[in-house]
């Protein structure tokens, strides 16, 4: 047993936070019709009575309603962060309130309090995980392994969680089934394109007050968050100029119309670097050597190791809060580089992040709310390893959100059916 605090012990005034952050719950809820369809099932059936469900998101207003449906559906959860500085203080107050929800996130932890604060979420012993990043699974297999049999499954968000658990399952090491959620249509193609183009570079104009339009604006990896990253920008008039390692990735930002070249030529071309990559070490102290005086430099991947803050802090001769969220570093020949929200996911880390829009997280928590279903409704289904997230589970989810929308569209005729499961029919 470990004796962290919950958010509410922590605060000097968890009132007037829990007003705030319900506040925002609210709004953000007025926007989510996947998670209000959802709540309704869900309140009736109490599908998740006796099951306790360990989280580490980042803690804001839209996680928040997830949090709160799965409780209302009748699970005991306990919650922290998955990124120290991603968390609104309020809002978890606002998730502490609740009689089925302990919330210890807060908001610029170090990384004692952040591990402590997942072994807590780990003494509740839960009997499925809903990760981000993949901290708590890491955290139950290395040091409790002992809960794992009584775990039916788990769920993941990220690309960079997916990414941990399938090296895992390859190394033999996951001992329980987890749905890769981050890999479905319905998350991927819409929160990694829409959700982290719009907020990451919201997050950067908000931060800085400085402009897109003429900017040449480098895009370190062209995955699903690169392409919004680049499509975004480039709407807003900025030169967007794209760096990969993967061949068909730099062919496909190249047929779009995008420069793509080494981040060794990139470094000094751009005014804007902004990585998202899921990788390590892509702007380093030669790229620092040749970067323009007044560059921005943001990450918007899972960790705080895409851009190499140890060397940039090495090479500097002064370093100083240039704003609120931006750190400058002076180099001694008086440029100045400019690192937002100290390296860390800039639309979910910068002072004034919001996060991903609401309607977008609707959508991958409606995916994440009918994995957890899924995994009470069928707890013998999955054998331990990584899952896709079924397609018809995925399909419901866009249904519930085309009928709220309006959106009325097509389906197979018979014939039609029928041709297309064939494969008798030639010319
Ligand atoms: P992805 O795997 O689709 O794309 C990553 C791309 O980066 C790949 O095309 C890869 O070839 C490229 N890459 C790898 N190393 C590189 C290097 N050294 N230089 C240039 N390119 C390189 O992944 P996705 O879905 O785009 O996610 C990227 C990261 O963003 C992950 O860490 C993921 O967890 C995170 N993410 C962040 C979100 C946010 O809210 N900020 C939302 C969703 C994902």
């Amino acid at each position: 047993m470990t004796d962290y605090p919950s958010i509410t012990a922590q605060l000097d005034d968890p009132d007037a936070a829990r007003e705030e952050g319900r506040r925002k719950m609210d709004w953000a809820r007025q926007h989510m019709p996947i998670l209000n369809a959802l709540r309704e099932d869900f309140e009736a059936d109490q599908p998740f009575a006796d099951q306790r469900i360990g989280m580490a998101m980042h803690v804001e207003a839209k996680t928040a309603n997830l949090v709160e449906l799965l409780a209302d559906g009748g699970a005991e959860v306990a919650i922290t962060g998955c990124n120290p500085l991603s968390t609104h203080d309020d809002v978890s107050a606002a998730l502490d309130a609740h009689e089925n929800i302990t919330s210890y996130a807060k908001r610029g932890v170090d990384d004692d309090e952040y591990y402590a604060a997942i072994e807590a979420v780990i003494d509740i012993e839960p009997t499925i995980t809903v990760d981000d990043g993949m901290d708590m699974v890491a955290a139950i297999h290395e040091d409790y392994p002992e809960l794992i049999d009584s775990i039916i499954g788990g769920a993941e968000e990220t690309t960079t969680g997916v990414h941990r658990l399938r090296a895992m399952d390859d190394d033999g090491a996951l001992d329980y089934p987890v749905f890769a959620v981050n890999d479905t249509p319905m998350k991927r193609l819409f929160d990694n394109v829409h959700g982290t183009g719009e907020s990451s570079l919201a997050s950067i104009a908000m931060t800085t007050n400085l402009s897109w339009a003429g900017k040449n604006v480098v895009v370190a990896g062209y995955g699903d968050c690169g392409r919004g990253v680049a499509k975004k920008a480039s709407g807003q008039n900025a030169d967007v100029i794209v760096t990969e390692v993967e061949p068909r990735r730099a062919l496909e930002a190249h047929m779009e119309g995008y420069d793509v070249m080494p981040m060794s030529e990139a470094a000094e071309i751009g005014d804007v670097f902004l990585t998202v990559t899921g990788n390590r070490d892509v702007v380093t102290a030669e790229h620092f050597e040749q970067m323009k005086d007044g560059v921005l430099l943001a990450n918007a991947g899972h960790f705080d190791i895409e851009v190499d803050l140890d060397a940039l802090s090495d090479m500097a001769v002064d370093q100083y809060e240039a704003r609120d969220g931006v750190e400058a570093y002076e180099m001694d020949d008086g440029r100045r580089l400019n690192v937002l929200a100290e390296g860390r996911l800039v639309n979910l880390a910068a002072p004034i992040a919001l996060g991903h829009p609401v309607e977008v997280m609707d959508q991958s928590f409606g995916i994440q709310a009918v994995c957890v279903r899924e995994l009470v409704d069928n707890p013998d289904a999955y054998d331990a390893g990584v899952h896709d997230v079924p397609d018809d589970l995925d399909k419901e989810v866009a249904e519930i959100k085309l009928e709220a929308e309006g959106v009325d569209f097509d389906s197979l005729t018979d014939t039609q059916e029928e041709y297309m499961g064939s494969w008798q029919h030639g010319t």
